[in-house]
């Protein structure tokens, strides 16, 4: 059975890619990127998707009263869509209690640090800023709670000397490439299983 997976994106999307690559080159196989789905009409991410044929679609925010709105817009589009799997990357809003319910266990996040520390927005900044020799990216489960869903991956690497939260950022980006296209995998295989808290990846 192929896993049919929504992307919904906000910026740029090397993590996207990251996914697309792994599923063209083979890395992860029996998957397909249904759509990609951006809150931000911009979003170099849409382009990215158009460039390797994948439908992109755009929600104007604006066009809804409310958040519940455009996350049963999100949602009609994702059921239509046959989504199997929901990816955030890059996507900065925060996602309806419903949606999360609707698809719980099967909307997966990356997060810049190593949870549950720095949770929330500039988390590479918060990192440099606290004097952490180690930081890191999450792979994790989806929960109502920002930033506090099971775990299913993470990476670490060393904040040197003169790291500035850009320096950092970048350096930690191919760590957080790398993690997202392994969880998903992980994901597509079938090897996560969740209980409660807990991840356990299968053999
Ligand atoms: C990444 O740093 C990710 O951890 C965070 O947002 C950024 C998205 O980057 N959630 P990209 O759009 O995938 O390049």
């Amino acid at each position: 059975m192929t896993v049919k997976i929504s992307v919904l994106v906000s910026g740029r999307g090397t993590n996207l890619q990251s996914v697309i690559d792994a599923i063209e080159n083979g890395e992860i196989e029996n998957a397909e990127i249904a759509c990609v789905i951006s809150d931000k009409k911009e979003a170099y991410a849409l382009e990215r998707a158009e460039k390797h044929g994948i439908e992109g679609i755009y929600i104007d925010p604006k066009s809804c009263a409310c958040r519940q709105e455009f996350d049963d817009i999100l949602l009609g589009i994702l059921k239509e869509k046959g989504s199997d799997l929901v990816l955030l990357a890059g996507y900065l809003r925060i996602i309806s209690d419903s949606l999360i319910e609707e698809y719980r266990n099967r909307i997966i996040n990356i997060h810049p640090s190593l949870l549950p520390s720095f949770k929330g927005l500039n988390a590479q900044r918060q990192a440099i800023e606290y004097g952490v020799k180690y930081t890191g990216c999450t792979v994790h489960f989806v929960e109502p709670d920002l930033d506090a869903g099971p775990i299913i991956m993470q990476k670490v690497i060393p904040v040197l000397d003169g790291d500035t939260a850009d320096t950092l950022a970048k350096r930690l980006l191919i760590e957080e490439n790398k993690a997202y296209r392994e969880a998903v995998k992980l994901f597509v295989d079938g090897k996560l299983e969740v209980n409660g808290r807990i991840v356990k990846i299968k053999e």
